[in-house]
């Protein structure tokens, strides 16, 4: 491994959008997490990898509002939160996009985007008959789209069983985008993916972190990984193993220190932030956020 370059003054001074220190969860005699460190900074697309069982799914659960952690701290934008319901965290701006989609197929794209989020027509007609404003929100969706570059989709009255994999997972990922001022978590997102539909999700992963929005990968596929990643979170026995880039460290490298067969010395473990986060950074402006209320 190449040493890190020093930072310079204007990255050492970010403070992490979204912290886990010393997070502990157990489950029964099992340790999920033993005193995980987790940190995302403005701007950056943070990946997350790691053996099975070595606590990945239980640190983003912890940090999303899924679980409780047994002990540790989260924090975000440097205070302390207490998440205890995924709404905790959703509310403080954090939206996690499951592996297992919640998209309702027989629905179109328009309404699974505002799903639990509907709008009403202006006046009596939506105070009173609580009409839904149909065309406002394909609207608004629709300028989602374009905003987020996704061509694919151009009727968002369209049915989402209609949709192909990748379409139905840019759906997932233009409503987190929505609604998600903060912190975009995407768990898998190209698991049951072709090569194709992929490429159009690592696309859209780009094009949000261009637009200043973070993110969190937790993936599999490591020439994925590397391609999209500015840093790279390696998970190991419930703890942060080390933090690279894809720059510094090849896959074989990765593999190496995911298994245990590479130690990284403790004061190489935690690689601080490298991108200097977009000018736009902050919310996505689509007008969607005031149907959240
Ligand atoms: N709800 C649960 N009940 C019991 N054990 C669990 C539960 N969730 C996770 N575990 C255990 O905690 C460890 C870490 O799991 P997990 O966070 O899912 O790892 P990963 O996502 O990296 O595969 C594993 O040994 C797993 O079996
Ligand atoms: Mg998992």
């Amino acid at each position: 491994m190449s040493t890190q370059t020093e930072m310079s003054s204007e990255l050492s001074k970010l403070t992490p959008v979204l912290e886990g220190i010393g997070l502990v969860k157990t489950y029964g005699r099992v340790v999920a997490l033993d005193g995980a460190d987790f940190a995302l900074y403005p701007g950056e697309v943070l990946a997350v990898i790691g053996d099975n069982g070595a606590g990945k799914s239980s640190m983003i659960k912890a940090l999303s509002g899924a679980e409780v952690p047994d002990r540790g701290t989260v924090k975000l934008d440097g205070q302390e939160v207490t998440f205890t319901r995924p709404g905790d965290a959703k509310a403080a701006g954090i939206e996690t996009v499951y592996q297992t989609l919640a998209v309702s197929p027989a629905l179109d794209i328009a309404t699974n985007m505002f799903l639990g989020r509907e709008e009403r027509k202006a006046g009596v007609l939506g105070s009173v008959f609580r009409m839904l404003d149909g065309s406002g929100m394909r609207r608004k969706a629709k300028e989602q789209m374009s905003s987020l570059g996704i061509g694919t989709l151009q009727n968002m009255g369209q049915s989402v069983e209609t949709l192909s994999g990748g379409q139905r997972q840019a759906v997932s990922v233009a409503r987190a985008a929505a609604f998600g001022h903060k912190v975009i978590i995407l768990d898998e997102p190209t698991a049951a993916l072709g090569v194709r539909e992929s490429a159009q999700v690592l696309q859209l992963i780009k094009n949000l972190r261009d637009k200043g929005m973070p993110v969190i990968l937790i993936s599999h596929n490591m020439p994925q990984v590397f391609e999209v990643a500015d840093r790279i979170h390696v998970q190991r026995l419930g703890k942060r193993g080390a933090v690279i880039t894809p720059q510094t460290v090849t896959i074989t490298d990765v593999v190496a220190i995911m298994t245990g067969a590479l130690q990284v010395p403790v004061e190489e473990q935690t690689l601080g932030p490298v991108r200097v986060p977009a000018k736009t950074a902050g919310p996505i402006k689509t007008g969607l956020e005031e149907a959240a209320g």
